[in-house]
């Protein structure tokens, strides 16, 4: 049974004031929707301060980053042990920081190790630029991202996988939602051929990149997708809510083929 999950990327937004803020004007709401996993990635400075106002409601934590060492001299960097005292999920390869900050899928294979290795379930996130959509070589890109960001991994359902093609992300051009449910099912077909089938069927496959309350139905019902990552619209109460529950009103758990046949 794969439960759809719903996920708010605040990036580097919010002070912690800012965030609190954010937190009271959704958690009551967003605590009351059923059948789908919430979760919310607010920055670093803030998680002690949510893991408080979040106890005892259904919304869980995630941090957007860290690095792969446990502890040590590295002047500024954040560890796993740390994040597993605060949070449940840590988003890991965003385009941003492999754009930005040079990580590269050696590097996120690292932390995904780490993030396994200390109890936090990683949301991995792999996407073509869109140079490689326009020379048709996305596939390629994704296949290489998975096969190397996941190397030397026992395969685990707690692993999330986000596909979020860079041409889509704060750009306002999301991807359709056909478009991405037939990448979304190549994802699949590639995790079936690294990691087997029985795993893959059950691994949550999100898309991300310009999900709003407009487009948040044609991605979710698609049985192939199953949930979003949010970036701009997790800041925005209304827009958020509204992704949730329309994802919570279309989406009917997917039920893992070995589950439905008698194998
Ligand atoms: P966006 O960001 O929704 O603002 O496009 C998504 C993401 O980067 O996770």
């Amino acid at each position: 049974m794969r439960i759809p999950l719903i996920a708010g990327n605040w990036k580097m937004n919010t002070t912690v004031a800012e965030a609190v803020n954010l937190v009271h004007s959704i958690l009551d709401r967003l605590d009351k929707i059923e059948g789908v996993e919430k979760l919310l990635c607010p920055p670093f400075v803030s998680l002690f301060t949510m893991k408080e106002l979040l106890k005892g409601s259904s919304i869980k934590l995630g941090a957007q980053n860290m690095y792969f060492k446990t502890k040590g001299a590295y002047t500024g960097e954040i560890s796993p042990l740390m994040l597993s005292e605060l949070c449940e999920f840590v988003i890991l390869g965003h385009s941003e920081r492999r754009g930005y900050f040079g990580e590269t899928d050696e590097i996120v294979n690292r932390k995904v190790k780490a993030a396994l290795v200390n109890n936090l379930k990683p949301i991995v996130c792999i996407g073509e630029t869109p140079e490689d959509n326009e020379t048709g070589r996305a596939e390629e890109v994704l296949y290489r991202q998975l096969n190397q960001s996941l190397n030397d991994i026992e395969p685990i359902q707690d692993i999330v996988i986000a596909y979020e093609p860079i041409w889509a992300i704060g750009t306002g051009k999301a991807a359709s939602g056909e478009q991405s449910a037939v990448t979304i099912d190549f994802i699949r077909n590639t995790m079936t051929k690294l990691w087997g089938k029985r795993i893959s069927q059950d691994l949550r496959i999100l898309y991300g990149g310009s999900v709003t309350s407009h487009n948040i139905a044609e991605f979710i019902s698609q049985p192939e997708i199953d949930g979003a990552l949010v970036g701009g619209s997790s800041l925005k109460p209304k827009d958020f809510l509204d992704i949730t529950n329309q994802a919570a009103t279309i989406k009917v758990p997917h039920t893992s083929t070995h589950l439905r046949t008698k194998e």
